[in-house]
């Protein structure tokens, strides 16, 4: 079974957006294995977005990313990287279609500003999840360096026999 690290970007706890997206995930059959609330310190935020530190973005990513509390979550399921990642729609939510997390609740990197008080205009899409099975476990590891739960719950093999 597949883990995967999903983030709740500053803008979406700005957004009231925490119950709609965990809601998201427990209706498709994700199932929690970790959840906490967290101001990230920059050196977190730096290490968690490393391979974009050559990125004319990366400075401003950091600082959106460290400017307010987040969620850091772990859902396991099945194919659950590339799953979670069609749930939340493309980094663009100018290309992301309609139900998507980022379709339904993201308008554009830049405009989203328009819904908080944040300063920083960049970087606003609202949720982040893991592109393939080497950074989930790194991400996994970063963020939740205590480990998370072992406990297997009765929806597990509800969902999955
Ligand atoms: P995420 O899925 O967390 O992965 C990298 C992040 O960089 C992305 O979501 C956006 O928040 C941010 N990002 C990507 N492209 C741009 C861009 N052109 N300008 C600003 N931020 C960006």
């Amino acid at each position: 079974m597949e883990q995967t690290f999903i983030m709740i970007k500053p803008d979406g706890l700005q957004r009231g957006l925490i119950g709609e997206i965990i809601t998201r995930f427990e209706k498709k059959g994700f199932i929690l294995k970790g959840l906490k609330l967290i101001s990230a310190e920059r050196s977190l935020a730096e290490k968690h977005y490393a391979e974009h530190s050559e990125r004319p973005f990366f400075n401003q990513l950091v600082k959106f990313i460290s400017s307010g509390p987040i969620v850091a979550m772990v859902w396991e399921g099945k194919n659950a990287i590339a799953t979670a990642r069609k749930l939340i729609g493309s980094s663009n939510p100018d290309d992301s279609a309609p139900g998507t997390i980022r379709g339904d609740f993201a308008i554009d990197i830049d405009r989203a500003r328009e819904f908080t008080h944040y300063e920083h205009s960049l970087s606003r899409n609202v949720i982040h999840g893991s592109d393939t099975v080497e950074s989930a476990q790194r991400e996994i590891a970063l963020w939740f360096p205590e480990g998370t739960t072992q406990w297997q719950s009765s929806l597990h093999s509800w969902i999955y026999g």
